[in-house]
């Protein structure tokens, strides 16, 4: 009974709000069904969690590190990469990474990096980083020193990283070698071909001007190949020389296979990249507003290039506090440290 108008009045206002409780909720549950609709990250984390589980064959590690068409981002490193010496407040490692912070559209390619170490500290660094590692093993061999330039050991850990990247092919990966000496400032995927005739797109000291010309001093430092069978030929090629070319390294070789008609041969497409865009400490890239990546080479030791690609990353920053619209076209600083590198004693990382 609701004699008292009071009573009844507060009975209607619990069955209005009750009401309104009861609509919310309901849109807030419809609201919540259609979110998840939206958005299934179930799907993302459930395929880490499943590559996480799979170890650390190079088919997980692969798997793991791919972007969209089967393709990563392979670089390869050792303690001399990795470790500081007493003296200095960086490494190779660090500046390379720092690269891929300072750079334009860069950054979510970390994702993408397969980073291959050679010796259990390089590893365990790579780990530390949370990045995707591999742990490359070679029988018989430490690879954990600094490789001075064409030392025995230094064409040892080439030759390595050649059947490495053999196998990758094989699995069926397209990949972007890049040594850690090259500097990322944009992503290089919105400046190399998409069209997929073409096998191998490869840096260069020095560029002539025509991106098919075969005689181009090229640079095994940076390049993107893709994964078919004339790519796979070639790497077996390549690394078929292995024991008949005493005192070349790797990137000689593969250059005097291409003199000698490896390309027409195969039938593949290889594409010269233009230092414009794909630059180097040999041949700086005239324009920041076009630059890709800076490769230090033309370097002869890991202290000089780190000194000079701290200089470089510095250009780069003062450049992007440029307005956009300012006229002021910079310059890179001389790369004086690597110049000396040559005529000078080598101190060495051990
Ligand atoms: C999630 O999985 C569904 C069904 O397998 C698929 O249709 C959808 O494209 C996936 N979404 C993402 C973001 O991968
Ligand atoms: C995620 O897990 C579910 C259930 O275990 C499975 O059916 C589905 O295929 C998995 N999705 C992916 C992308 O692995
Ligand atoms: C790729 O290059 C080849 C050879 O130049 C050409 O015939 C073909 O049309 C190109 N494909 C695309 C998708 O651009
Ligand atoms: C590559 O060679 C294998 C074995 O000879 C063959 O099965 C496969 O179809 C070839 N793939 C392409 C893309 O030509
Ligand atoms: C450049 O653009 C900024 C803001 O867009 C403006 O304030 C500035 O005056 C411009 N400078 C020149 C030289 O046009």
């Amino acid at each position: 009974m609701m004699d008292n108008p009071l009573v009844s009045l507060a009975t209607i206002s619990l069955i209005f709000i009750g009401a309104m409780l009861l609509y919310q909720g309901f849109s807030y549950f419809s609201n919540q069904f259609i979110l998840f609709q939206k958005e299934p990250l179930y799907n993302q984390s459930n395929f880490t969690n499943n590559v996480e589980a799979c170890g650390d064959t190079l088919d997980c590690a692969l798997a793991k590190a791919s972007m969209e068409k089967k393709t990563v981002i392979i670089a390869i490193v050792n303690r001399a990469y990795v470790e500081q010496d007493v003296e200095s407040e960086t490494t190779m490692l660090d500046i390379f990474l720092a690269s891929f912070w300072l750079g334009e559209g860069t950054r979510s390619l970390i994702h993408h990096i397969l980073l291959v170490a050679v010796d259990q500290i390089a590893y365990d660094r790579c780990k530390f980083l949370k990045m995707n590692c591999f742990r490359l093993e070679t029988d018989g061999v430490d690879f954990k020193g600094e490789k001075i330039y064409m030392s025995q050991d230094f064409i040892k850990m080439m030759w390595r990283r050649t059947q490495f990247l053999l196998e990758v092919l094989k699995h069926g990966y397209n990949f972007i070698f890049t040594d850690t000496d090259v500097m990322w400032l944009r992503d290089p995927f919105t400046r190399l071909s998409k069209n997929e005739t073409e096998d191998l797109q490869i840096s260069v000291d020095a560029y002539l001007g025509d991106p098919w010309l075969e005689r181009h001093p090229i640079n095994t430092g940076f390049y993107f190949v893709r994964s078919n069978n004339k790519t796979i030929s070639l790497f077996e090629k390549w690394y078929g020389q292995k024991d008949n070319s005493k005192g070349k390294k790797e990137q000689d070789v593969l250059f005097d296979l291409i003199r000698s008609g490896i390309i027409r041969h195969l039938g593949l497409r290889v594409r010269f990249l233009d230092t414009l865009y794909f630059s180097g400490f040999c041949q700086d890239s005239r324009d920041f507003r076009a630059v890709i990546t800076v490769h230090a080479n033309c370097c002869r030791s890991i202290t000089a290039k780190e000194a000079d690609m701290k200089t470089s990353l510095s250009d780069w920053k003062r450049f992007k506090k440029l307005e956009a619209n300012s006229s002021v076209s910079p310059k890179w600083t001389s790369h004086k440290w690597c110049k000396q590198s040559w005529g000078r004693p080598l101190k060495v990382k051990d």
